[in-house]
């Protein structure tokens, strides 16, 4: 499948991350949520990516970044963690508008265990499980394949991991017919976003499927090789200095334009993205603006 659909401009606004930025008013929390401004044919609309582990953080923020939630017209949960998944609820009760898309994989809503350091499950709650979100005006549209929620903003749906070195998962599990099974976390879904005359963006949660297996699906399903810019997590807060190297390099043999990352990337990361990448690379924070 491929998508040929373009926007006139897109804005960028990192709304959650762990790190508030230095000098601001704006609150930080483990959880990440981003915002998409996507403008076509003089029509403007808000896409947010992720509603972090609680709302209270979101809705302050877009205060102070003069943002009214109820201009939020999709959310899209990028998997099915907590710190994307516990502030969903209350975000769209912000929204405040009935049959308010919710966009995520199939798989969204199983329970996904940790068992180190002890038994916890790090997946979506009752608290912002189906009912409650359709309660709170949302629309579930839950899809594993790629898709447009209009044309130049692709949903990557499922990725393919193809990069070896980015095969590794994180130690969670699912629970299969009374089995337990080590969890590849197949919901992780990214956004890919196509300007006029640009190359893609590339917005991600996590990128527990790989930041760079999820930057090769995005070139294919939008057929653009060029890729501007890669946002958010990079979940290698835990990786190996091998991946890590590996994926610095990846990045500059992909001639990123810019890598904008924070979140679950980890300080070795970001010493190596800042090492590889030079002015290429930004630390994400809260307030982290992008024109495309
Ligand atoms: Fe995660
Ligand atoms: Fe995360």
């Amino acid at each position: 499948m491929q998508f040929k659909g373009e926007l006139d401009s897109a804005r960028i606004i990192t709304v959650l991350d762990d790190y508030a930025g230095y000098e601001t008013s704006f609150l930080a929390q483990h959880g990440i949520a981003i915002l998409l401004e996507a403008s076509s044919g003089g029509v403007c609309k808000r896409i947010l990516l992720d509603a972090g582990q609680s709302a209270l953080p979101i809705l302050h923020n877009l205060e102070l970044l003069g943002i009214d939630p109820c201009s939020i017209g999709a959310v899209v949960i990028s998997h099915c963690h907590y710190d994307h998944t516990e502030g969903l609820v209350d975000v769209l009760k912000a929204i405040g508008r009935e049959n308010v898309p919710v966009v995520a994989h199939t798989t969204m809503f199983r329970p996904n265990y940790i068992f180190d350091p002890f038994i916890r499950n790090i997946g979506v709650t009752g608290k912002n499980g189906p009912a409650a979100i359709e309660e709170a005006g949302g629309l579930l549209v839950l899809v594993d394949e790629p898709f447009e929620i209009m044309p130049g903003v692709i949903v990557t749906g499922e990725v393919p991991r193809r990069r070896a070195f980015e095969k590794q998962g994180i130690g969670t599990y699912n629970i299969e017919e009374g089995r337990v099974v080590p969890d590849e976390i197949r919901d992780d879904l990214s956004l890919a976003v196509k300007v006029r005359g640009k190359g893609l963006a590339v917005i991600s949660g996590c990128s527990h499927a790989g930041i760079i297996n999820i930057i090769d699906w995005s070139r294919e399903i939008a057929s653009e090789p060029r890729v501007d810019l890669a946002i958010g997590g990079f979940h290698l807060i835990e990786a190996s200095p091998e991946r890590i190297r590996d994926t610095a390099q990846a990045l500059k043999d992909l001639d990123v334009g810019k890598v904008v990352t924070g979140h679950c990337t980890g300080l070795a990361a970001l010493c190596e993205f800042s090492r590889v990448l030079g002015d290429r690379f930004e630390q994400l924070h809260v307030g982290t603006t992008i024109d495309l």
